[in-house]
């Protein structure tokens, strides 16, 4: 079974993707880290982000890997924190337009979900790369809690620049989120990451029912 989860920053994908995985005992996979990841290098190997053909050639040559416990390694460096960065949220919009490297990608997002039972977590998950996924959800929040979960998980720096941030990648975004039409629509604002968790787990019983 595929359980495909999308939305924008800060909707809680991450968190609920990876426990709700293991608490199936299902394989995780966040799509966002794999854009993270090939923009990490980019900025690593001086490959410009507007050249297109470039990225999907150094996607193509270093397959990300992402682990059970949501480890992130590419070219044989772990990158778990590296892709966080502030920096790389702004690069990773412009890396992600492309559609020679959108293609790279979702091949290899497709052959990861064929391996069978999977969480897959991104933006275009249930509508493009796996619209026959069993459960779709797409989850939102609202933009000032979604700021304040950003806050949360960047130290350091101002919540006002991040609230910043958050606006312009929401526009960057846009383009790559593309809800699919049979998504159960999810606002965390005022949930839990459990609470979260456990409507979807309800999903996938009602779905093996
Ligand atoms: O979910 P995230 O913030 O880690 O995603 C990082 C970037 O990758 C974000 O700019 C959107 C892009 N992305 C995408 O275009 N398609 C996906 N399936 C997943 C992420």
């Amino acid at each position: 079974m595929i359980v495909a989860i999308d939305g924008p920053a800060g909707s809680g994908k991450s968190t609920v993707a990876l426990v709700l995985a293991r608490r199936l005992g299902f394989r995780y996979l966040d799509t966002g880290a794999m854009y993270r990841a090939l923009a990490w290098l980019a900025r690593r190997d001086g490959v410009e982000p507007e050249d297109g053909d470039a990225l999907a050639r150094l996607a193509r040559e270093h397959p990300v890997s992402c682990d059970a416990d949501g480890r992130v390694a590419v070219a044989g460096e772990d990158v778990t924190a590296g892709i966080r960065e502030a920096e790389i949220d702004r690069l990773v919009p412009v890396v992600a337009r492309h559609p020679q490297v959108r293609e790279v990608m979702r091949e290899r997002q497709r052959a990861l979900g064929a391996a069978g039972d999977a969480v897959i977590e991104g933006r275009d998950i249930g509508s493009v790369v796996a619209p026959d996924a069993e459960v779709k959800v797409f989850l939102v929040a609202h933009e000032a809690e979604r700021a304040r979960r950003r806050t949360a998980e960047r130290p350091g720096v101002r919540a006002d620049a991040l609230a910043e941030d958050l606006r312009t990648r929401d526009e960057r975004d846009a383009v790559n989120t593309q809800p699919a039409e049979d998504a159960v629509l999810l606002d965390t604002t005022e949930l839990t990451v459990d609470d979260v968790v456990a409507r979807i787990a309800a999903l996938v019983e009602e779905r093996r029912a």
